[in-house]
């Protein structure tokens, strides 16, 4: 009987639902498509790393509490934002790894301070590895509390050294936007980015002394797909450095210095580097840094290729070096052997290239005695030296190509 009446209730249930059916189709499709637009414009869901224990007094270590907050943001099914509030944290070394569910902002209002140099154990502070749409932002600071580390380098001096560990390295990642962030002070490079693709770096503040050592602004390994633009560099070594394996590398709207200025390379050291093709370096502003545009591969190197590469509308301001390929860079008293680098260079080009020089020779084409540069092109130079000697000169060797436009120095190609 009861069962009975179950199934007759059930029954007119359906009927009830069959009459409907068109009504409920419409309505469950319109149920879908809020939740949808509602997961796509709900904001982020907020993982604020206090709510994980972390203490904003400068002093805790408060690693334990990123990385658990860290683990809820990069599982989260939808996006995610993990939130470091206004104050100072102590944290590190670090490591977030991915993949994640969803997209992570990783937010940084505070300033994230490194600790000593005898906490480290590995070669890198904060790490982002094997992610795919992280946005790093937040108008925050990673403080790599360089100064006490920078006398234990000794990498300037030797071959033979250890090095400190870098503040931020980025590995494996792709589509990946860091933006409105700082960096001072870091022990070794600020910034280290490997095998990535798709990178955005906009309006980010890079700072440390001019006489820190290899506080490298950005460097760049085995990637492709980089866009830095709207930033400010200025550290010890170059601003940013584009290294072996490189691809559709893009700079713009940068200013550099002090620092060693926007160099690729150095190529060739090890064997298997990959090859660096397509570099697009336009508006950017050197001041004071010891070299403007740099091209240097080690002597005896390894075999590879560096083209296509578009230098254009660059400002010198008393820059040591405004255009230089060093294709005999031997940073070391004396290098091994002395036989030519074979790193071949090949369609380059320096245009709308103005400003002032520190040293006479303000373009110096160095190229490999084994290897010529070939379709190196000027066009439109004015670079003055107001130095003893006599007006800015220009020096060439091993290299094919054209001037075009006015040149000052007079161009040796
Ligand atoms: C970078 O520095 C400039 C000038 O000092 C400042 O206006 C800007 O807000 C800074 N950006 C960040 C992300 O701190
Ligand atoms: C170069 O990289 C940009 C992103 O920075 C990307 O949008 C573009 O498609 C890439 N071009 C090529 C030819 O790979
Ligand atoms: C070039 O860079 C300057 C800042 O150095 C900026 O004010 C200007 O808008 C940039 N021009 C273009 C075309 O991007």
């Amino acid at each position: 009987m009861a069962r009975k009446k179950k199934s007759q209730s059930q029954s007119t249930l359906f009927l009830i639902q069959g009459m409907d059916l068109k009504w409920n189709l419409r309505l469950a499709c319109l149920l879908f498509l809020f939740a949808w637009v509602a997961k796509a414009t709900s904001p982020a869901k907020v993982f604020n790393v206090k709510d994980f224990g972390a203490i904003a007094d400068g002093k805790t270590d408060n690693s334990k509490a990123f990385l658990d907050a860290w683990k809820e943001v990069c599982f989260w099914d939808g996006m995610g934002r993990l939130l470091i509030p206004k104050g100072i944290f102590l944290v590190g070394p670090v490591v977030f790894k991915g993949p994640c569910k969803g997209p992570v902002t990783f937010q940084v209002s505070g300033v994230v301070k490194a600790p000593s140099l005898e906490q480290f154990k590995s070669d890198g502070w904060v790490e982002f590895q094997y992610i795919n749409g992280l946005m790093i932002t937040g108008g925050g600071t990673f403080d790599g509390q360089g100064a006490l580390a920078w006398p234990h380098n000794k990498c300037p001096k030797t071959v033979k050294c250890k090095l400190l560990p870098t503040s931020l390295r980025f590995s494996f990642l792709t589509d990946t936007t860091i933006r409105s962030i700082s960096s001072v002070n870091s022990k070794l490079f600020h910034m280290n980015m490997f095998n990535c693709k798709n990178i955005k770096i906009q309006s980010i503040n890079i700072s440390a002394p001019g006489d820190s050592p290899n506080t490298d602004g950005i460097h760049i390994g085995d990637s492709s797909g980089v866009k830095i633009s709207r930033s400010m560099i200025g550290t010890g070594d170059d601003c940013i450095s584009i290294g072996p394996g490189n691809s559709n590398i893009s700079i713009s709207n940068v200013l550099c210095g002090p620092g060693h200025g926007i160099s690729i390379g150095s190529l060739g050291k090890y064997p298997n580097e990959g090859d660096v093709v397509g570099v697009n370096v336009r508006n950017c502003t050197l001041t004071g840094t010891t070299n403007g545009i740099r091209i240097k591969t080690w002597q005896d190197s390894s075999i590879l290729s560096a083209s296509n590469f578009k230098f254009q509308d660059i400002v010198m301001n008393n820059v040591y070096n405004p255009i230089i390929i060093d294709q005999e860079y031997c940073p070391y008293t004396s290098c091994a052997q002395e036989s030519p680098s074979r790193v071949k260079i090949s369609d380059i080009s320096f245009m709308n290239i103005h400003g002032s020089s520190r040293s006479q020779v303000a373009v110096n084409l160095l190229c490999s005695k084994g290897v010529p540069c070939q379709n190196v092109e000027l066009r439109n130079i004015n670079l003055v030296y107001n130095g003893l000697g006599g007006p800015a000169t220009s020096s060439c060797s091993n290299i094919k190509g054209t001037s075009f436009g006015p040149q000052s120095p007079p161009s040796c190609l």
